[in-house]
């Protein structure tokens, strides 16, 4: 294989990719969100694209340039995201979620910026809808692979999420300094049903294109 990954795996699918972290509005100035530079998903989806894939990536506030060959969807918010995701995901092969979806926002949203009061304020926050979960309930749904940063028990609870989602794969790695979030480089560990395969520390663009590589090996139809 050529280096970085470009071949035909995926020629004829399509490929829908959830990136970057999400923002949810406090007031007109002010936000609460996610930790994550959207450099996993977006070389995700370059090197989906490179095997000839047909991809649409719904992306959240981060500061990269379109893959070549991309569709781009503009996001801020959890529930923009949602929507956008679930507006695509019909017509989609394949959706591959390495989104850092906030869990919360704040239930309500100031329409002016909040002035300092002196002391303490408190902020209500609700929980967001869980956009893997609901392209995985689909009747049609594509074949649905998952992201899951952990700081500890990686497999275990990975492996929970990739039973309670009812996903087809999930890519977890560990987050630690110098690895995963917000740096070049990570390692990620392929879990699904029966089976495991761990994916070296490498750049983010070499993983990406070992796990395209992997999800085109057991991508089978899901949909009707
Ligand atoms: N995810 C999602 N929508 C959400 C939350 C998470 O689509 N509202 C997706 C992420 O994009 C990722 C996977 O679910 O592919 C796992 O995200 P993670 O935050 O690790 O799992 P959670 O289910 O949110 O559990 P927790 O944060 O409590 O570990
Ligand atoms: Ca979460």
């Amino acid at each position: 294989l050529a280096p970085g990954g470009r071949g035909s795996l995926l020629a004829g699918k399509r490929v829908l990719v959830d990136a970057g972290p999400t923002h949810e509005p406090i007031d007109p100035v002010r936000f609460i969100g996610n930790r994550s530079s959207g450099r996993m998903g977006f070389a995700v989806a370059a090197a989906a694209a490179a095997q000839g894939a047909e991809v649409v990536l719904v992306a959240g506030p981060v500061a990269l340039a379109t893959p070549a060959g991309v569709r781009r969807v503009d996001v801020r918010s959890a529930a923009e995201m949602h929507t956008a995701v679930l507006a695509e995901a019909g017509a989609a092969d394949i959706f591959i979620a390495t989104a850092a979806v906030a869990d919360y926002r704040p239930e309500t949203v100031s329409p002016s910026k909040l002035k300092k009061t002196g002391g303490a304020i408190e902020l209500k926050l609700v929980q967001n809808a869980d956009i893997l979960a609901d392209v995985a309930a689909l009747p049609g749904r594509p074949f649905v692979v998952g992201f899951a940063a952990e700081t500890d028990n990686v497999e275990g609870y990975a492996r929970g999420k990739l039973e309670r989602k009812n996903l087809d794969m999930i890519a977890a790695n560990r987050v630690a300094d110098n690895i995963g979030f917000e740096c070049a480089e990570n390692a990620l560990l392929l879990l699904w049903d029966g089976g495991r395969e761990e994916l070296e520390r490498a750049d983010k663009q070499v993983l990406a294109a070992r796990l395209i590589e992997r999800i085109a090996e057991r991508y089978r139809p899901r949909g009707g």
